[in-house]
This record gives structure tokens, sequence and C-alpha cells, in this order.
């Protein structure tokens, strides 16, 4: 236990049941313990209840001052969206007809061009914001428009609403339908948890002139990069034709010094095993977004074969080639694509509840090197986590005599949705239910 401060710094204690993951274990579940949080939003203990009661009491914590979860509740660490186009969420759950050089041309770059308006970014931009949040989105790495005003807007507004984010303008110079797109990425950063994010489209939307100056800006900042990569097979032919000095995909990136242990791609669905070991040489992560890659017909990532790479690799949902903003339709959607490769090949080793929900927290906080700060419940980590009643009124899911915590988890991450997150933790603070509702 860490905690020599005096009781001032204790600002929640929760007693019940923790579920998160370890390095060891896909699925860790406490029961009967507490975790104290202090006024820093930091985890401060986690122990058995047994062994901290009396020195609960000596700190000067009366029962009442505890929240006590109830038998059907639990907390989990907060979910980590690796890769989203918040600039898209006002078109999700349509559009899904086409795949994607021509998706990106007929649907996004036209919608893309709107963000020059404040007024319909502050809109789009807080709903996502919202939406996510509801959802137990505790950080989103964030796709906005070339647009640096509404891009700031996005990050003002995640911070105003208490989500941690990656924000990242995007940049692209070449191939776009609509004409106005233009560069210059943008480094401010001024909020605690909100952070800029260097952010080329993808290959063939930047010159190489474009794709050298991001990585000189990222490295010289030791800032994120995020990207796509390998999504569709026609992108790949595409990027083959525009970068010829490059003997793959990855190696344009890799070239431009774009690869870092700061770095998150989106997709990889078509990334040969040569490609992978460049990514885990240079500590590169994978975003996969199953819902996305399903949608538009992109691909089915291996995400085994990602992770016998050793290849970090996070969840996303890449709204609005995914249709949800949901983290636990992400998790879902991997499940589906895990089990329709084992049925392609039965020798392939299908992902488990467990290690999907691993991918969608300490995976994800991982990917985004993030890790240590947030993903599980560990002593020093920022407290961001979800309250989750699996018994809500009139709510998705159904109990049955004998039902315990493991299957409990497995039903709520299979069936439920923001009904069953009753409260959201971002660095301490309760950031859902919203303040003005
Ligand atoms: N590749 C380049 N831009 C995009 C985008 O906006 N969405 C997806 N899914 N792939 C992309
Ligand atoms: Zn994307």
């Amino acid at each position: 236990m860490n905690r020599n401060d005096t009781t001032a710094r204790i600002a929640h204690v929760f007693r019940g049941t923790f579920v998160h993951s370890t390095p060891r274990a896909a699925v860790e579940i406490l029961q009967n313990c507490v975790l104290g949080v202090d006024d820093k939003g930091k985890i401060a203990f986690i122990e058995k209840h047994q062994d901290v009661v009396s020195l609960l009491e000596i700190w000067g914590f009366e029962t009442s001052d505890i929240k006590q979860l109830g038998q059907y509740e639990f907390l989990m660490p907060g979910m980590v969206d690796t890769h989203i186009h918040a600039s898209q969420y006002s078109y999700a759950g349509t559009a899904l007809d086409l795949p994607l050089l021509e998706w990106l041309n007929t649907y996004t770059f036209p919608v893309e061009a709107k963000y020059k308006d404040l007024d319909f970014a502050n809109d789009v931009y807080t709903k996502v914001v919202r939406r996510t949040l509801k959802n137990g989105t505790t950080t989103a790495c964030y796709f906005a428009t070339i647009h640096t005003d509404a891009s700031l807007l996005l990050g003002e507004l995640a911070d105003r609403f208490g989500q941690r984010a990656l924000v990242g303008k995007v940049c692209m110079d070449c191939n776009s339908a609509v004409p106005q797109y233009k560069e210059s990425p943008i480094l401010e950063d001024c909020y605690p948890n909100v952070k800029p994010v260097v952010t080329p489209r993808f290959a063939p939307s930047c010159s190489s002139s474009l794709l050298s100056e991001l990585g000189e800006i990222a490295n010289n900042n030791k800032l994120h990069v995020q990207s796509h990569i390998s999504e569709n097979k026609e992108e790949v032919e595409l990027v083959k034709t525009l970068f010829p000095g490059c003997k793959s995909y990855t190696d344009v990136y890799l070239k431009h010094n774009l690869l870092t242990d700061r770095t998150i791609m989106a997709h990889g669905c078509h990334l040969t095993d040569e490609e992978l070991e460049i990514f885990r040489e240079t500590g590169s992560a994978v975003s996969h977004c199953p819902n996305s890659n399903i949608s538009i017909c992109s691909g089915m990532l291996n995400v085994r074969n990602v992770l016998n790479h050793k290849v970090k690799l996070g969840l996303g949902t890449d709204v609005a080639g995914g249709y949800s903003p949901s983290m636990l339709d992400a998790m879902r959607r991997t499940l589906d694509t895990s089990k329709a490769l084992t049925i392609q090949d039965p020798q392939h080793k299908t992902l488990s509840f467990e290690e999907v929900f691993r991918l969608a927290t300490l995976g994800g906080s991982e990917a985004l090197s993030l890790d240590d700060q947030i993903g599980n419940f560990v002593v020093g980590k920022d407290f961001d986590a979800l309250r989750v009643n699996v018994c809500v009124p009139d709510g998705p899911i159904d109990l049955f005599p004998g039902e315990g915590p493991k299957v409990i988890l497995e039903k709520f991450l299979n069936l439920g949705d923001d009904r069953n997150i009753t409260e959201v933790y971002m660095a301490g603070r309760r950031v859902v239910p919203f303040p003005d509702t």
C-alpha cells in the first residue's frame, strides 16, 4: 500500500468488486476490495477490505464515506478508443455501401469540408464527446479535420466534458476530391488530459515532403502519430504506385520517420508478417477497427497473428466507417471477426472475451503508450473507471441464480449498453452522469 499522506488527500473510497487486466491475467476479478482515489485523481490503494478496514477508520473514513457497490455492480477501467473520427459522427450509421476510396470521395471529404463552420463543428463535437463518454470511453484518440479552429474546439470540448483525448488535426495535401484541403499541424498543448497527435491522413493523401515534415515535427516534439495503413487491398495497390521507391506500405511511414513507440496505425488488415516485424521493432501499434472493416468490406485483421508478433494492439470504433461509437460494440465485432477467421481456418485460435476485454482497456492504453498512466487499477495510475450495474430497471440484461462475477462480466460485454454504465470517472473526476442532467 502506498498511503503515507494525510487523510485529506483521499477523495473517494469504493468497496466491492473490481474487474481489470494485468500483464499476467486478461481478467482479474477482485471481490470485497477497497479502492481509494486521492485528490489528484490517482489510485492511492487497492486492497482486500479486511486488510484496510481498521486503517480507514484511523484515516477518518466513516463507513458512510465509502461508496459501497451493490451485488450486481462492479468497477472496471475506462475504455480506450484508439481510433475514432469525431468529424464523421454526423453520419454514423449511414453511408456504408461503398469501398474505402469511393467512400472517402463520396461521403467523407464533403462532410469534413463543413468543419470550417464552427457552429456545425460545435454541434457534432459536443454530441460525439458526450455519446462516447456515456458509453464508457474515457480515452479517445480522435481524428478531427484539416480545420485548425474546429480541431482546437474538439480539444476544448473533451476537456470540458472530462474525456482524456489525443486530438489530431488531419494533414493532407493530395488526391482529395475537395480542393480546399491545406496543411499545418496544431501543436497547442494546454489541457492536462488532452494532447495533440500528429495526423497524416494516410499515405495516398500526403506528399512525401508533407510526410517528412510531419515525421520531423513528431520526433522533435515527442508527439504521438496516428494514421491509416493497409485497410483495403485497392489502397495497398495505390500506395505501391504512389511510392514506388518503398518496399511496402509500412516502409512508406518508416522512411518518413513516422513509426515510433508513440505511433498508432488504424486497420492493418493486409499487413505482411515482415511489416508486422517493423511494427514490433519500432514499438508502433495497430488499432483494430472491426466494425469499420466489415461495414465497408475492407478486410479482416488477424488479431491473433498481430499479438503473436508482439505488436501492441488496441481497439477502435473508427466512426463513421464503423457505425457504432461504443467500445462494447468494438469488443463484440472483434470477437465476431476472430470467429469468422476460425470458420475459415479451424487452426486459428479464436480470441476469448477476456482477451478482448484486455484489448479495450489495458491493451488500448499500451497501444497509445499511456499504460504508465491508465489502463488498469494499479496504485499511482489515474482513476479512469466505469461503474457498471448489470441489473438496472428495464435494462438489457437478465440474470439467473448462481451466476458469478465472471458470467456477469461476460453478459455485460455481450449484452450491456450505456444504461448499465451508471457512472464514469476520468482522473478521479466523475464525468457521467453529466452535471447538466
Ligand atoms: N483512410 C483515410 N482516411 C480514412 C477515413 O476517414 N476512414 C477510414 N476508415 N479510412 C481512411
Ligand atoms: Zn479511420
